[in-house]
């Protein structure tokens, strides 16, 4: 391919989570680094990516009405390369080929840093299919990062749980952990290139290490999230370490204490909780009861008052009743959240829970969300008017799109915060901001003279 002339272009749209965003970086960078340039629409580039999900139905239809329009541009423009990558791609493997032929290349999760291979063979004139389980191989490029600010780090790939209703571990396969120094590594390369914050990713983070070698004397795992936090949190430049998403199974008091010790590891904790009822948790094979969960809320804010807490829930799980379903609005009640992620169980293929003959009505399941929903943004209101007054840490990300005259960030409890600022001076600043108004998902607020 000749690329000295005129650069190629390309375009990823990405469907999922944090994971699948970071996967989209990766993938950016090694294109790049191939020659080609960005193209923020589709419809001008020559190579199309898309980063899929299938977590639930509408997360795939949504793939295939993407993918149909650009099918049909390839027959007036042959030479458009399109590509499926991703969850949904590792879900439906070959048979995506018979359902859309013009594809290029399927190619699932754990090939993201393959893609350039991958890309040569497609290239040398064949039609791709890359699912097979494989060891993630370690970063061999550099993402093309959409912020200068604040970046993802991977820890652990895959899941080894086996939620009853979950396609993870079906698409992101079994837990690989990376070691402590490759994570180090990469972060102190962040800090060199002026990134303020860092988010450790994993689909159970807490998980992290398991897959290692090495026992301690007292009988745990060598390395954990705990361990891991200590190792990096004293790299020079980074101001904040997150992390997400936590599992309450794997969720210590160690860890908490660890987040209560370390300065620069921010406030909040997300863990799923997923239900409030102990049998509907059973069926869903999730190892813990609501007690269990709400004991480790507990001691979060026994050490760490102030933290931010955010969760999963799933309404409408096969055989729900309505009592199950209030036990789901009591835990949220008692905890108060501070945001709830919250979706009406869909039945996925190859789980155990779709084939299950106790499915719920789609109108129940709409009217249980619902009612989620309603509670959650009661909560996120009622738990941001503390922030009313009080002087927060803001870390500038960016411009405020709809209000250009303001500058957006986070508050280490991770709340959206606008201010009135300049971007050019403040991108990548630690502010701190008065806050004014509190709404149930963002806060403004003034930028306060620092008084250092
Ligand atoms: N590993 C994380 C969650 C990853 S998936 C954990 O176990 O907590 C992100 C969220 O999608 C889940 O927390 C769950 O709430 C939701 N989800 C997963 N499968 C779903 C399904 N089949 N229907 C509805 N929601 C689902
Ligand atoms: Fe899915 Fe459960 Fe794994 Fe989370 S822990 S990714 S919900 S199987
Ligand atoms: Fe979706 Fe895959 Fe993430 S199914 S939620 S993109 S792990």
């Amino acid at each position: 391919m000749d690329t000295t002339t005129i650069k190629q272009r390309y375009h990823i749209t990405t469907f999922g989570c944090q994971m699948n965003k970071a996967d989209s970086e990766r993938m950016a960078g090694i294109i790049e680094n191939m020659g080609f340039e960005w193209s923020e629409d589709p419809n001008n580039a020559d190579l199309i990516i898309y980063n899929t999900c299938t977590i639930r139905d509408s997360a795939e239809q949504k793939v295939y009405s993407y993918l149909g329009k650009q099918a049909k541009r390839k027959h007036k423009e042959p030479n458009l390369t399109l590509v499926i990558a991703g969850c949904l791609a590792q879900q439906e493997g070959e048979a995506l080929l018979r359902r859309v032929p013009e594809l290029d290349l399927v190619m699932g999760p754990q090939h993201a840093n393959r893609l350039e291979n991958l890309l040569q063979q497609v290239y040398n004139g064949n039609q791709v299919v890359a699912t097979e389980s494989v060891h993630i191989l370690e970063d061999i490029t550099t993402p093309r990062r959409d912020s200068t600010v604040t970046a993802w780090v991977n820890v652990i790939y895959g899941c080894n749980e086996r939620c009853t209703y979950c396609v993870v571990p079906n698409v992101r396969g079994i837990e690989q952990s990376r070691t402590p120094e490759a994570i180090r590594a990469e972060i102190e390369q962040l800090a060199k290139l002026g990134y303020k914050e860092i988010t450790l990713l994993g689909q159970n983070i807490d998980a992290y290490g398991r897959d290692l070698p090495g026992i301690t004397p007292e009988g745990r795992h060598q390395h954990t999230l705990t361990d891991l936090l200590y190792f990096i949190h004293d790299v020079p430049g980074i101001e904040r370490l997150r992390f997400a998403t936590s599992h309450p199974r794997y969720f210590t008091e160690r860890l908490i204490k660890a987040c209560a010790e370390l300065p620069k590891v921010c406030e909040h904790f997300h863990i799923p909780f997923q239900s409030g009822d102990n049998e509907i948790l059973k069926q869903m094979s999730r190892g813990y009861s609501h007690e269990k969960y709400r004991r480790i809320i507990d001691t979060i804010r026994r050490y760490v008052p102030d933290a931010t807490i955010s969760g999963d829930a799933i309404a409408g799980f096969p055989g729900e009743t309505e009592a199950q379903f209030e036990n789901t609005l009591k835990l949220m009640t008692d905890i108060v959240f501070d945001h709830t992620n919250t979706a009406a169980y869909s039945p996925r293929p190859g789980t155990p829970a779709a084939v299950w003959d106790n499915q719920l009505s789609e109108d129940v399941k709409r009217d249980r969300l619902q009612q989620l929903n309603h509670l959650v943004s009661i909560q996120a209101e009622m738990r941001n008017q503390r922030y009313l007054h009080r002087v927060e840490e803001v870390l500038v990300e960016d411009q405020n799109p709809k209000t250009p005259t303001q500058v957006m960030g986070r508050n280490r409890g991770n709340r959206l915060t606008f201010f009135t600022g300049n971007i050019n001076e403040l991108k990548g600043k630690l502010v701190p901001v008065k806050i004014t108004e509190a709404r149930a998902f963002s806060l403004t607020g003034e930028a306060q003279k620092p008084t250092y």
